[in-house]
């Protein structure tokens, strides 16, 4: 009988054979997943073998990621500032980026926290549920075009208790909104262009939604569309903030100015690359 620590040196063989990054990584957390333990856990039971009808429910685990699908996806979770979201194929994977968008909104707002808040392109809710939690006297719009990612966004409310003060509307981004003053607008739509999403990896370009990924206009079509939409949905001295492609800040700058925002701030990722625009109204 094969033992855990055999299991996972032949699940990380086989991935990394598959051309998958961090092969053991990635074989003890679904190992992990499957046998409902913790890694440190596994890691006290190294010797102790198998049975079958545990193997069992290894296997098809193992199966999933070795066809690139995204880890998240396969044990149906992430973690997104501080909250555990449910992940599956209705919405993107949060990713880390986005939380940096996050702590630079909660930075501008440290000394008087925002009343109210709109999410455009909520997914998996992550950015709105982040919010919510953050600031508890604020009240969250949250909206998305995809009625499978909204449905997967109040799952995750439920399942983080924040129902109460999270709103979820389906909405071609501000279309089905009425004008009102919000202090934020937050989105991270699709940016990337046709070009750039076929160079994603098989994990992104195979496996998440492609309306959450790619936009029209080598990428900047939403962000051009929600820059010109939302001054009237934001009150005087609220902001915009967007995380956006790499090489856009110079055009989405424009954009802004044109629309009638009074400052616009670019901010960089951990790689220095331009990735958020905040625009002041
Ligand atoms: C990059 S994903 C971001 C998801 C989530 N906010 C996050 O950061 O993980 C973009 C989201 O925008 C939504 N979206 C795309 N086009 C839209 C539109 N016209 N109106 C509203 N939402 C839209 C997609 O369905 C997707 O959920």
């Amino acid at each position: 009988m094969l033992t855990v620590l055999e299991i996972i040196k032949r699940t990380t063989e086989f991935l990394a054979g598959k051309g998958i990054e961090s092969p053991r990584l990635n074989a003890e957390l679904l190992i992990g997943h499957a046998l409902q333990r913790k890694r440190m856990q596994l890691y006290l039971e190294f010797e102790r073998p198998l049975a079958e009808a545990e193997l069992e429910t290894i296997r098809p685990l193992v199966r999933r990621r070795a066809q690139h699908e995204p880890l998240q996806y396969i044990v149906g979770e992430t973690d997104f500032f501080g909250l555990r979201l449910k992940v599956d194929r209705r919405a993107l994977i949060p990713r880390p980026e986005t939380e940096q968008l996050v702590e630079h909104v909660v930075a501008l707002f440290s000394s008087e926290p925002p009343a109210s808040v709109l999410d455009l392109g909520t997914g998996s809710g992550a950015i709105a549920l982040a919010l919510a939690k953050h600031f508890p006297q604020a009240m969250v719009v949250a909206v998305d075009s995809s009625e499978a990612a909204l449905a997967l966004a109040r799952e995750n409310a439920a399942s983080t208790s924040l129902t109460e003060r999270v709103q979820f509307q389906l909405s071609d981004w501000l279309a089905a909104i009425s004008p009102r003053e919000f202090d934020v607008i937050i989105s991270n739509p699709p940016y990337l262009s046709d070009v750039e999403t076929a160079e994603t990896a098989l994990e992104v370009h195979g496996f998440e939604p492609i309306g959450a990924l790619a936009a029209a206009e080598e990428g900047i079509a939403d962000l051009a569309r929600i820059i010109h939409d939302s001054p009237p949905y934001l009150r005087l001295g609220g902001v915009l903030a967007l995380e956006t492609g790499i090489s856009q800040h110079a055009k989405l700058a424009a954009l802004a100015q044109s629309a009638g925002f009074v400052r616009t701030d670019s901010k960089r990722d951990l790689a220095g690359r331009d990735r958020f625009v905040f625009a002041f109204r």
